[in-house]
Protein backbone atom coordinates (compact mmCIF):
# COMPACT_ATOMS: atom_id res chain seq x y z
CA UNK A 1 0.00 0.00 0.00
CA UNK A 2 2.46 2.81 -1.14
CA UNK A 3 0.26 5.67 -1.12
CA UNK A 4 -0.21 5.14 2.38
CA UNK A 5 3.86 5.30 3.23
CA UNK A 6 4.51 7.60 5.72
CA UNK A 7 6.02 10.74 3.43
CA UNK A 8 6.88 13.87 4.35
CA UNK A 9 5.50 17.05 2.65
CA UNK A 10 8.31 19.33 1.63
CA UNK A 11 7.29 22.30 4.06
CA UNK A 12 7.93 23.17 6.81
CA UNK A 13 5.85 25.72 9.25
CA UNK A 14 8.17 26.82 12.28
CA UNK A 15 10.52 23.69 12.00
CA UNK A 16 6.92 22.00 12.35
CA UNK A 17 6.72 19.30 9.56
CA UNK A 18 3.79 17.01 7.70
CA UNK A 19 3.30 13.83 6.22
CA UNK A 20 1.16 13.31 3.45
CA UNK A 21 -1.64 10.88 4.79
CA UNK A 22 -4.55 10.95 2.58
CA UNK A 23 -7.99 9.96 3.51
CA UNK A 24 -8.98 6.39 2.48
CA UNK A 25 -10.46 6.64 -0.91
CA UNK A 26 -13.33 4.82 0.40
CA UNK A 27 -14.03 7.55 3.10
CA UNK A 28 -13.83 10.34 0.10
CA UNK A 29 -16.22 9.01 -2.36
CA UNK A 30 -18.27 8.53 0.25
CA UNK A 31 -18.42 11.73 1.40
CA UNK A 32 -18.43 13.45 -2.19
CA UNK A 33 -21.54 10.99 -2.83
CA UNK A 34 -23.07 12.61 0.14
CA UNK A 35 -22.76 15.84 -0.86
CA UNK A 36 -24.27 15.09 -3.85
CA UNK A 37 -27.37 12.94 -2.55
CA UNK A 38 -27.81 16.40 -0.46
CA UNK A 39 -27.74 18.75 -3.32
CA UNK A 40 -30.16 16.25 -5.59
CA UNK A 41 -32.68 16.37 -2.46
CA UNK A 42 -32.61 19.26 -1.74
CA UNK A 43 -33.25 19.81 -5.26
CA UNK A 44 -35.97 17.38 -5.86
CA UNK A 45 -37.75 18.02 -2.72
CA UNK A 46 -37.52 21.71 -1.81
CA UNK A 47 -36.44 23.43 -5.11
CA UNK A 48 -38.14 21.61 -8.21
CA UNK A 49 -40.87 20.60 -5.09
CA UNK A 50 -41.40 17.16 -7.31
CA UNK A 51 -41.22 14.95 -3.98
CA UNK A 52 -44.06 15.11 -1.73
CA UNK A 53 -43.46 17.13 1.54
CA UNK A 54 -44.50 15.53 4.50
CA UNK A 55 -47.80 17.95 4.10
CA UNK A 56 -48.62 16.49 0.54
CA UNK A 57 -48.06 12.41 2.20
CA UNK A 58 -50.48 13.58 4.72
CA UNK A 59 -52.81 14.90 2.77
CA UNK A 60 -52.58 11.91 0.43
CA UNK A 61 -53.09 9.69 3.43
CA UNK A 62 -56.31 11.60 4.55
CA UNK A 63 -58.08 11.65 0.64
CA UNK A 64 -57.15 7.92 0.53
CA UNK A 65 -58.88 7.45 3.92
CA UNK A 66 -61.84 9.24 2.86
CA UNK A 67 -61.99 8.05 -0.40
CA UNK A 68 -61.89 3.98 0.92
CA UNK A 69 -63.79 4.81 3.68
CA UNK A 70 -66.43 7.38 1.91
CA UNK A 71 -69.75 4.80 2.00
CA UNK A 72 -69.62 4.84 5.21
CA UNK A 73 -68.64 8.09 6.07
CA UNK A 74 -71.69 9.19 4.04
CA UNK A 75 -73.67 6.22 5.80
CA UNK A 76 -72.99 7.72 9.41
CA UNK A 77 -73.18 11.59 8.41
CA UNK A 78 -76.73 10.39 6.99
CA UNK A 79 -78.50 8.93 9.46
CA UNK A 80 -81.53 11.09 10.85
CA UNK A 81 -82.04 10.31 14.63
CA UNK A 82 -84.58 12.85 15.04
CA UNK A 83 -87.44 11.08 13.01
CA UNK A 84 -85.85 7.42 12.71
CA UNK A 85 -87.32 4.14 11.75
CA UNK A 86 -85.08 1.66 12.93
CA UNK A 87 -85.62 -1.81 13.68
CA UNK A 88 -85.37 -3.97 16.68
CA UNK A 89 -81.99 -5.57 16.24
CA UNK A 90 -82.36 -9.63 17.36
CA UNK A 91 -79.26 -11.17 16.33
CA UNK A 92 -77.30 -13.28 19.45
CA UNK A 93 -73.71 -11.68 18.53
CA UNK A 94 -74.94 -8.34 18.24
CA UNK A 95 -76.73 -8.54 21.27
CA UNK A 96 -73.73 -9.92 23.32
CA UNK A 97 -71.40 -7.34 21.65
CA UNK A 98 -73.85 -4.65 22.99
CA UNK A 99 -73.51 -6.40 26.42
CA UNK A 100 -69.72 -5.07 26.34
CA UNK A 101 -70.24 -2.58 25.24
CA UNK A 102 -72.84 -1.59 27.84
CA UNK A 103 -70.14 -2.80 30.36
CA UNK A 104 -67.56 -0.20 29.17
CA UNK A 105 -69.66 2.65 28.51
CA UNK A 106 -72.89 2.48 30.18
CA UNK A 107 -72.60 0.93 33.64
CA UNK A 108 -70.73 3.45 35.69
CA UNK A 109 -74.27 5.65 35.79
CA UNK A 110 -77.04 3.04 34.77
CA UNK A 111 -75.89 0.36 36.56
CA UNK A 112 -74.52 -3.49 35.58
CA UNK A 113 -78.19 -4.73 35.06
CA UNK A 114 -79.55 -1.36 34.24
CA UNK A 115 -81.42 -0.40 37.60
CA UNK A 116 -79.78 3.14 37.68
CA UNK A 117 -77.63 5.19 39.68
CA UNK A 118 -76.76 8.53 38.19
CA UNK A 119 -78.44 7.58 35.44
CA UNK A 120 -81.89 6.57 35.32
CA UNK A 121 -83.20 3.21 35.75
CA UNK A 122 -83.53 0.97 32.30
CA UNK A 123 -85.39 -1.53 33.25
CA UNK A 124 -88.83 -0.78 33.73
CA UNK A 125 -91.80 0.78 31.48
CA UNK A 126 -90.99 4.86 32.16
CA UNK A 127 -88.87 7.03 30.27
CA UNK A 128 -88.22 10.35 30.85
CA UNK A 129 -86.54 10.25 26.82
CA UNK A 130 -89.12 7.59 25.40
CA UNK A 131 -89.06 3.52 25.28
CA UNK A 132 -89.03 2.26 22.10
CA UNK A 133 -85.99 1.33 19.77
CA UNK A 134 -86.22 4.55 18.28
CA UNK A 135 -86.50 7.23 21.01
CA UNK A 136 -83.99 4.63 23.15
CA UNK A 137 -81.28 5.29 20.07
CA UNK A 138 -82.25 8.58 19.63
CA UNK A 139 -81.49 9.14 23.41
CA UNK A 140 -78.27 7.22 23.07
CA UNK A 141 -77.03 8.59 19.69
CA UNK A 142 -77.90 12.19 20.77
CA UNK A 143 -77.25 12.45 24.50
CA UNK A 144 -78.41 14.53 27.11
CA UNK A 145 -75.11 16.53 27.61
CA UNK A 146 -77.08 19.27 30.03
CA UNK A 147 -78.75 16.50 32.21
CA UNK A 148 -75.12 14.48 32.05
CA UNK A 149 -75.84 11.49 29.20
CA UNK A 150 -73.41 11.57 26.67
CA UNK A 151 -74.15 11.96 23.14
CA UNK A 152 -72.64 8.79 21.73
CA UNK A 153 -72.60 9.33 18.35
CA UNK A 154 -68.93 10.52 18.42
CA UNK A 155 -67.80 7.55 19.54
CA UNK A 156 -70.19 4.42 18.64
CA UNK A 157 -71.47 3.05 15.60
CA UNK A 158 -74.83 3.36 14.00
CA UNK A 159 -74.72 -0.46 14.39
CA UNK A 160 -73.46 -0.16 17.98
CA UNK A 161 -75.86 2.19 19.08
CA UNK A 162 -79.06 -0.19 17.71
CA UNK A 163 -77.40 -2.98 19.81
CA UNK A 164 -77.46 -0.91 22.80
CA UNK A 165 -80.97 0.24 22.04
CA UNK A 166 -82.06 -3.44 21.79
CA UNK A 167 -80.40 -4.85 24.07
CA UNK A 168 -81.76 -2.11 26.70
CA UNK A 169 -85.28 -3.36 25.29
CA UNK A 170 -84.56 -6.87 26.54
CA UNK A 171 -83.48 -5.40 30.04
CA UNK A 172 -86.99 -4.75 29.98
CA UNK A 173 -89.43 -6.08 33.31
CA UNK A 174 -85.77 -8.17 34.25
CA UNK A 175 -86.63 -6.27 37.76
CA UNK A 176 -82.56 -6.29 38.89
CA UNK A 177 -82.58 -5.40 42.82
CA UNK A 178 -82.00 -1.79 43.99
CA UNK A 179 -84.02 -0.29 41.33
CA UNK A 180 -83.96 3.34 41.05
CA UNK A 181 -87.50 4.34 41.50
CA UNK A 182 -88.80 4.97 37.79
CA UNK A 183 -88.85 8.60 36.12
CA UNK A 184 -90.86 9.67 33.10
CA UNK A 185 -93.94 8.75 31.72
CA UNK A 186 -95.13 5.28 31.30
CA UNK A 187 -94.35 4.39 28.00
CA UNK A 188 -96.46 1.27 25.19
CA UNK A 189 -95.32 0.58 21.85
CA UNK A 190 -97.72 1.70 19.57
CA UNK A 191 -98.62 -1.25 17.33
C1 LIG B 1 -71.99 9.93 32.82
C2 LIG B 1 -73.17 9.19 33.14
C3 LIG B 1 -73.84 8.40 32.04
C4 LIG B 1 -73.30 7.46 31.21
C5 LIG B 1 -71.86 6.99 31.15
C6 LIG B 1 -74.38 6.97 30.40
N1 LIG B 1 -75.54 7.58 30.71
FE1 LIG B 1 -77.35 7.22 29.90
N2 LIG B 1 -78.16 8.69 31.05
C7 LIG B 1 -77.48 9.42 32.00
C8 LIG B 1 -78.40 10.40 32.60
C9 LIG B 1 -78.04 11.39 33.70
C10 LIG B 1 -79.62 10.23 31.96
C11 LIG B 1 -80.90 10.99 32.21
C12 LIG B 1 -81.01 12.17 31.29
C13 LIG B 1 -82.16 13.07 31.62
O1 LIG B 1 -82.47 13.23 32.82
O2 LIG B 1 -82.76 13.61 30.68
C14 LIG B 1 -79.44 9.14 31.00
C15 LIG B 1 -80.44 8.66 30.18
C16 LIG B 1 -80.30 7.56 29.35
C17 LIG B 1 -81.39 6.99 28.60
C18 LIG B 1 -82.81 7.52 28.54
C19 LIG B 1 -83.59 7.02 29.73
C20 LIG B 1 -84.99 7.57 29.74
O3 LIG B 1 -85.61 7.41 30.78
O4 LIG B 1 -85.44 8.14 28.75
C21 LIG B 1 -80.88 5.91 27.92
C22 LIG B 1 -81.62 4.99 26.99
C23 LIG B 1 -79.49 5.82 28.26
N3 LIG B 1 -79.17 6.84 29.14
C24 LIG B 1 -78.62 4.88 27.75
C25 LIG B 1 -77.26 4.90 27.98
C26 LIG B 1 -76.34 4.03 27.31
C27 LIG B 1 -76.70 2.96 26.31
C28 LIG B 1 -75.09 4.36 27.76
C29 LIG B 1 -73.76 3.78 27.34
C30 LIG B 1 -73.46 3.78 25.94
C31 LIG B 1 -75.25 5.44 28.73
N4 LIG B 1 -76.58 5.75 28.81
C32 LIG B 1 -74.22 5.99 29.42
C33 LIG B 1 -76.17 9.29 32.36
C34 LIG B 1 -75.26 8.46 31.73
Amino acid sequence: MAQYEDKLLDHAYDGIEEYNNPLPPWWVYLFVITIIWGGLYMFYFHIADVGPGSTDEYTTEVRDYQTKFASTIAAEAGVNWNTPNFEIVSDKAQLAMAKDLFAKNCVACHLAQGQGAIGPNLTDKYWIHGGGINNIAKTIALGVPEKGMITWKNSLKKTEILALASYIISLQGTSPPNPKPPQGDLFEEKK
